[in-house]
Formats: C-alpha cells, structure tokens, sequence
C-alpha cells in the first residue's frame, strides 16, 4: 500500500471539494487512506499531488477515479437472513404505487433481488424503484439488469436460502455469455441516477421503503447522522428503513423517530 501522511490527504480532499463538488472529508479516515493509495498504485501516480494534477487536466478521469475510490462490491441477497425478514412486511404492506428507493445501490444486484422476491408474491407490479449512487459506472451496468455468470452458484445458494428455492435461473435469460439478464416477465419498473448523499438534499420521495445497505459505513460518525436524519426525511410516516447488519445507527439524533421492526436485520419503521 502507498504510503500518504494524513495532511496531504486532507490537502487532497480539499481541493477535491473546491474543483469538483465532492466532499469525501466525513468518510471514515481508514478507508479513505486504503482507497486513496489503492487509487493511485491503479491510476499509476507517485503521490496524491500527482493524482490532483491529472484529475485538473483531465476531466474525464474524474469518472474513473470515482469509480476506483468507492466500493461496489454487492451482490444478489446479501445476507440472505435480511430479504426472509423483510418479505413478510412487503407481503402484508405493498400496495398501488409503493415507492422504493436504494441509495449506494451499485451494480443493482439487490435491487434484482427483491424484484424477483417480489415478483413471487405477485406485488412488483405495484412497486416503482430508484436506485442511487455515487459511482456513474457501476449505475450504468445497474441499468442492464446483469448478473455475473460467476457468481450464479452463490447466489443460487443465498435464493435457495430465502426461498426453499434453488432455481434462480428461471429469472434470467442465459445466452451463455459472461453475464445472465433478468427475464422480461419479471416487470421490474426501476430508474437509475447518479445522487450523492453527502449532499443531503433530493427533490424526490418520499419514499414507502429505503434500503441503503453497506453505504454508511464508509462515513464517520457525525457524516452518519446527517445523511440518517436526511433518510428518514425522505421515508413517509409508517414507510419503512432498512441498514445493513453491521451499521449502527443506534445512536443517530433521528432514531426516535423510528421503531424496531428486526433489530439484527437492521428493519425499521418511521413513526415519526
Ligand atoms: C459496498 S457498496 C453497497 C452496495 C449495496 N447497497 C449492498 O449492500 O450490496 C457501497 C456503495 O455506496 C456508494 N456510495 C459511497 N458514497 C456514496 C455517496 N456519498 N452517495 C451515494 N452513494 C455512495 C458506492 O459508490 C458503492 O456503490
């Protein structure tokens, strides 16, 4: 790992902020440090100085040193304990016009995940998702409803596991190439755009159900908070939220407003 000394990252950061509106300065230092250095071993500079002068000059780096600097790693039910939690609620909750939305959705394996769920207790039809993200790179590939055939197997286990179903492949169309799309029949109506949270602002919502799963823990505790309390603005009284297993949020200023539908699944319910 490339070694960077902590003021030339906040030197960095800073001039990130000013020349391209993207305010990293709230992300948890240990990551940011990792993601840094491993941007500028892929990207090939000798130091974060270098990097900021290619990015001045080249605007269209910007595209790739984001999509180097996040982390997009998901996959289709990711912890599959969490999607036999939730389906119950949908089950008895969605209606006409149920608005999902997914913030840090990445590539939209999850988004394909609860479409198919969905699908199989007949509500999708019902359901209008939007998925967000940072990285315009991974949302481009959201948009092609793809799975990677590599990880299929996996993914058929996690189904299996939510399901008592192990054919997943009958959601997918397989031309046997690198990748699997999702059948037509599953009418999945979903739009993708970029959306940095960070911003604590979007003109849309609100929303019936948010899942924003793996995201905050990127973000110190104060960074937290704020895009917390920003969520639960956008979730309708008696919509529901959902974090991933490993995020606290229990000691966000917001979190009264909130019940505890699962606790280990990190389920919520606005009541407030
Ligand atoms: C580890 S992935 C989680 C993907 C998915 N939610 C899951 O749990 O499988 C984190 C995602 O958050 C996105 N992200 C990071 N900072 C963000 C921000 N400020 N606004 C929106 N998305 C962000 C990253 O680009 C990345 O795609």
């Amino acid at each position: 790992m490339l070694p960077l000394k902590s003021d030339e990252i906040q030197v960095f950061l800073k001039g990130l902020k000013l020349n391209f509106s993207l305010d990293f300065t709230e992300y948890s230092e240990a990551s940011v440090h990792r993601r840094l250095s491993r941007v500028c071993e892929q990207l090939e500079c000798d130091d974060l100085e270098e990097l900021t002068q290619r990015l001045e000059s080249d605007t269209n780096l910007l595209i790739e040193f984001l999509d180097q600097f996040t982390v997009n790693v998901t996959e289709m039910f990711r912890d599959p304990f969490f999607f036999q939690k939730l389906l119950p609620f949908l089950e008895l909750e969605v209606k006409k016009d149920y608005c999902i939305w997914y913030p840090g959705c990445a590539s939209g394996e999850e988004i394909l995940s609860l479409a198919i769920l969905l699908h199989r207790v007949k509500k999708l039809n019902y359901c209008k998702f939007t998925g967000t993200d940072l990285n315009e790179k991974v949302l481009e590939r959201a948009t092609k409803k793809w799975v990677k055939r590599r990880h299929i197997a996996d993914y058929q286990r996690a189904f299996s596991q939510v399901t008592g179903d192990f054919d997943l492949l009958q959601y997918f169309e397989d031309d046997h190439s690198q990748e699997l799309r999702l059948k037509k029949f599953v009418e999945l109506k979903a739009d993708y755009e970029v959306h940095d949270l960070v911003s604590l602002y979007w003109e849309k919502g609100p929303f019936d159900l948010i899942v924003c799963r793996n995201v905050l823990i990127y973000f110190n505790k104060e960074l937290q908070d704020k895009v917390f309390s920003f969520l639960i603005d956008k979730l309708k009284i008696g919509g529901v939220i959902a974090f991933g297993s490993r995020e606290s949020v229990f000691f966000c200023k917001s979190y009264n407003q909130l019940e505890v539908l699962d606790r280990d699944a990190r389920i919520f319910r606005k009541i407030g």
